[in-house]
């Protein structure tokens, strides 16, 4: 008697989910299918109106949530051609990031939620990150017929995957055994990557953000000008990046002290200041991560979070890694929602749903994601 090869039964549901973003400067929304595939993206970034301050104003974030929310989320159902009944779930961001901001978006996802009767789920932000490198930008694209772009999908990450999130609020290394399983291994000890990029960037006249200023004025720059510290913190996980700030400030109190032969002060060398800075701050990141993905026998190396979008990291990770690397789109690397959304189909489809009376977790580390 001869039976039918049976196809396993496929482990994750066919669900849209509609995402929303607000923990920080960002409004978004977004609808995923299947965690993977982006059906439309909105972000409304609120980069200009802070850039005034030096930074992220948490009372001027909050209005400009309240502002702009209601339409990126119509945007988003309208540019993915579908309407609230046409999506599984509805997930948001439920920390960690600025509690003014987050509850913008916790309280319309709710007002949502109980309009239409969708689940609603919670997101981790750190979490988010991760999964935006599971996001298929290019299968996302429809071609001129309407059809999904033909070929093969970017391949998923594999387990155990070492991940290293690198965003403005935190630098982590994390151990993923398997989808929503994480072991923290080390984080940053004060500053967070993104940070010591932002506040670089003032201390030496450049705007706000940082990250991509940084980036700009290093490519002109010479990396080996000033030999800036590394903090390796040998026999740990962790990282730390004031030692290195706190050079970049000595060096640039120096340099201001100095005059040349007309007794008038030099410009600051703006360009080699950025790319030494840089390259100290990318040696750290990549040769930690490689080293602790060796250590975990990791399959493969995922990166995510702004730093992310960093084009030295990138190129030196990619370059130096004998495992596969993940990294997502630049596109994805900073805040948006669809990263909420493909996050939230993996928790919507193993199970997860969030009530009514969900409060937002300003302070709430990926280690402790249930
Ligand atoms: O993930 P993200 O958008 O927000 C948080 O969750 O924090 O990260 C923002 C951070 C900022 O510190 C910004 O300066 C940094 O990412 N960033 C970059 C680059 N683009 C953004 N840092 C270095 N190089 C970049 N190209
Ligand atoms: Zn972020």
């Amino acid at each position: 008697m001869t039976s039918q090869p049976q196809s396993p039964a496929p482990k994750f549901p066919d669900a849209r989910i509609l995402g929303i973003e607000s923990s920080c400067d960002e409004t978004a929304a977004s609808v995923v299918e299947n965690g993977r595939v982006i059906l439309s993206n909105l972000v409304a970034s609120q980069a200009d109106l802070h850039a005034q301050f030096g930074g992220v104003f948490p009372e001027v974030a909050s209005r400009q949530h309240i502002r702009t929310i209601y339409t990126i989320v119509e945007q988003a159902l309208g540019q993915a051609h579908l309407s609230l009944t046409d999506v599984d779930a509805i997930a948001v961001t439920r920390g960690p990031g600025l509690p003014g901001s987050l509850v913008v978006g916790m309280n319309v996802a709710k007002g949502l939620a109980l309009a239409s009767g969708l689940p609603l789920v919670g997101v981790n932000h750190l979490e988010a990150h991760i999964y935006s490198a599971w996001l298929d930008w290019a299968h996302s694209q429809r071609g001129m017929d309407g059809s999904m772009i033909e070929g093969d999908p970017k391949p998923e990450p594999h387990f155990p995957l070492l991940t290293l999130i690198v965003s403005g609020g935190h630098t982590e290394l994390v151990l993923m055994s398997d989808h929503l399983q994480y072991q923290s291994l080390g984080a940053t000890l004060d500053d967070a990557a993104g940070e010591a990029f932002d506040k670089v960037a003032r201390l030496i006249g450049l705007g706000y953000p940082g990250g991509p200023a940084i980036q700009q004025a290093a490519q002109n720059g010479d990396p080996h000008t000033f030999s800036f510290p590394r903090a390796w913190l040998e026999g740990t996980w962790n990282f730390s990046f004031s030692g290195l700030k706190t050079a970049v400030l000595r060096e640039v109190q120096r340099l201001q002290l100095t005059t040349g032969e007309s007794g008038l002060h030099r410009p600051l060398p703006v360009e080699d200041l950025a790319a030494s800075f840089q390259a100290a701050a990318v040696d750290v990141l990549v040769g930690k991560t490689l080293q602790a993905a060796q250590a975990y026998n990791a399959a493969e190396i995922l990166v995510a979070g702004g730093v992310s979008a960093n084009k030295a990291l990138r190129e030196t990770i990619l370059a130096q890694s004998p495992i596969p690397v993940h990294i997502p789109p630049l596109a994805l690397c900073t805040d948006n929602a669809a990263m909420i959304a493909g996050a939230g189909y993996y928790r919507y489809a193993l199970g997860q749903r969030d009530g009514l009376d969900m409060d937002i977790l300003p302070n709430w580390p990926l280690a402790e994601v249930a």
